[in-house]
């Protein structure tokens, strides 16, 4: 297959290689571009979306127990976040955390420039004071980035289910990297959905309104857009498929016929028979042993996990050993 090397982005290699696969594969981390993180934000405000009432209310309910858990008032540290996203529960946070004048940094990292954008607009406009810098990033280079912050504490937050994107293997290797950066005593708060009834989880990834659905075929749009394809939308389904035994919700966007696409900018054709599918995300779903053991293989203590009242999700606090 022949490539042009003319504005080659990461974006371009990486659809030019998923697409290439056996099975053809495109890393949700491309979800998010501007219609991406609207489309996200519409999915957090849906009921069957529970994930995010679950960790919201962890937060409302248990700030006071979770900055004493943190030690946020003994000894100056940064706050360091990954996926900030919209920052909509780490505000409960921050507002605490500011009210009682704990002396932080907060660095929210994202991937999404809009984001971190409107973040900071907002953060700046609820807390003039606050000490913040936004790193317009991905995680692997912001962790290098922040393994020279050794001069405080560092306390990560990891919220929002975003470590079931990836399997299990990749977030060892992704926490493990984590640690190696780390100090004894720094502390890392991961926020993950748990396994539950399975029909709760499928009606998350499958809802009624079609948004999910649009989420996942934005990728189609986005790469018309950028990489000159001619994706016809109409041809191709979202699927979201539960594994039970794994935890593993898997997002694939399937071809509705046989069909070939153009990508223009790649100077490529893509054939898809009727049926086949595009693997774009693994949402990840654990149970509390299998957190602990994770802790466990990445060097850490598990402190808490502060669960919501139905027992959905968890925000488990793990401290570098
Ligand atoms: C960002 N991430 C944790 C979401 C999830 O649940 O995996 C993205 C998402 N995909 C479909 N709905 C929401």
């Amino acid at each position: 297959m022949q490539t042009t090397d003319t504005q080659i982005t990461p974006f371009a290699i990486d659809v030019l290689e998923g697409l290439n696969l056996p099975q053809k594969a495109i890393s949700s981390k491309y979800f998010y571009d501007a219609k991406g993180d609207q489309l996200f934000q519409q999915i957090m405000q849906m009921p069957e979306y529970y994930l995010t009432n679950c960790e919201h209310e962890v937060f409302i309910d248990q700030q006071e127990l979770i900055c004493e858990t943190f030690g946020a008032f003994d000894v100056p540290f940064n706050l360091i976040e990954f996926g900030a996203g919209d920052g909509l529960k780490t505000k409960i946070l921050l507002r605490y955390l500011m009210e009682k004048n704990a002396d932080f940094v907060y660095y929210p990292v994202d991937i999404s420039m809009n984001i971190l954008n409107e973040l900071q607009i907002s953060l700046r406009g609820m807390f003039p004071n606050i000490k913040m810098h936004s790193l317009n990033m991905d995680y692997f280079e912001a962790i290098q980035h922040l393994s020279a912050l050794k001069e405080r504490r560092n306390i990560t937050l990891f919220l929002g289910s975003n470590i079931g994107n990836f399997h299990f293997n990749q977030a060892q290797d992704f926490i493990s990297k984590l640690n190696h950066f780390s100090n004894p005593g720094d502390l890392l708060m991961i926020g993950i959905d748990l396994k539950k009834d399975p029909e709760i989880i499928k009606n998350a990834y499958n809802d009624p309104h079609g948004i999910t659905a649009a989420f996942n075929l934005n990728l189609l749009h986005r790469m018309n857009r950028e990489l000159d394809a001619d994706f016809n939308i109409k041809q191709f389904k979202h699927v979201a498929v539960y594994d039970e035994p794994t935890g593993e919700m898997l997002s694939y966007i399937k071809s509705l016929t046989d069909q070939t696409v153009v990508l223009k900018e790649l100077d490529q054709s893509v054939s898809f028979s009727e049926g086949e599918t595009i693997h774009t995300e693994i949402s990840k779903k654990y149970s509390l042993s299998e957190l602990e053991l994770l802790a466990e293989r990445c060097n850490y203590r598990v402190v808490h996990h502060f669960l919501d009242n139905k027992q959905y999700f968890t925000d488990t606090v793990w401290e570098c050993e």
